[in-house]
């Protein structure tokens, strides 16, 4: 079932999508998160460090799978999604950094690093909450849009429009690089419950079609009209404008 919420602001937005998550954790202090980069769960994140240093929260148990990684660049490379997921999390809670997991970006064989990542997300037994942005092409992790549907870890050829998006955090356009490992959409449907966080004006027609429009893989966040648990989506009033529009009462 999803649950479209829309806030004033992403702060807010992150504040609530932080709660479920905080909720989640406190009742099951083992819990297994898979997670997102990105510039929309900055603000949850940030909130969730907050509830740590607050006391309220403990992530000593919690184990964490991240969607997806760069390929091409170091884990201390200030562009990875490690260097992020450090920089704007595990650098500021109580988790345990042998309990985080990212695929490695610098492996040399990606068939043996394609395994190794699908054997551990198997070896989480189940991932209680998985963290989802949306690219502005309607990805999620980096699951570009394609012909089909992938189940497992893939090695994926990043789109021009991905490249694009992305080359905002980069000095040049030609330092984005081109292929990264994600989750696959498989993976990332066993999860137990969705946490989908998107904040922008750029996002607003995308998420209108992927939880309006018709499900196809040319729009791979579509998939999650048929995923069996809660898909809650937390939206700012710009990324939610459009659903606004055409789906007034869809709004929660
Ligand atoms: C990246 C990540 C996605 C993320 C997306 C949107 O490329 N691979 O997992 O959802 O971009 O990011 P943002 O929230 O910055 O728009």
């Amino acid at each position: 079932m999803i649950k479209i919420f829309s806030y004033k602001t992403a702060e807010e937005a992150g504040i609530a999508a932080a709660a479920v998550i905080a909720e989640q954790v406190k009742n099951k202090p083992a819990t297994v998160l898979g997670l997102a980069t990105g510039s929309s769960p900055v603000p949850m994140y940030r909130e969730l460090a907050r509830r740590c240093d607050a006391g309220e929260i403990s992530f000593k148990e919690v184990k964490t799978v991240n969607l997806d990684e760069y390929v091409g660049l170091t884990a201390d490379h200030d562009q990875s999604f490690s260097y992020f997921m450090f920089d704007n999390l595990f650098n500021h809670i109580d988790i345990k950094k042998e309990n985080v997991n990212l695929p490695n970006g610098m492996a040399a064989d990606p068939v043996a690093e394609r395994d190794r990542y699908d054997a551990v997300i198997a070896s989480m037994g189940g991932v209680d909450i998985q963290v989802l942005g949306i690219g502005n092409n309607g990805h999620i992790g980096f699951n570009e849009p394609a012909d089909h549907f992938s189940y497992g870890t893939v090695l994926v050829e990043l789109t021009d429009s991905t490249i694009d998006a992305n080359s905002r955090f980069f000095e040049r356009r030609e330092d984005v690089p081109t292929r990264a490992f994600t989750m696959g959409i498989g993976q990332i449907m066993n999860a137990a419950k969705i946490v989908f966080v998107a904040s922008g004006k750029v996002k607003a027609d995308i998420v209108e079609k992927a939880f309006f429009g018709p499900v196809t893989p040319e729009v791979p966040a579509s998939i999650l009209r048929f995923f069996k648990g809660e898909v809650l989506v937390y939206l700012d009033e710009e990324a939610a404008a459009v659903i606004k529009e055409k789906h007034p009462d869809a709004l929660a």
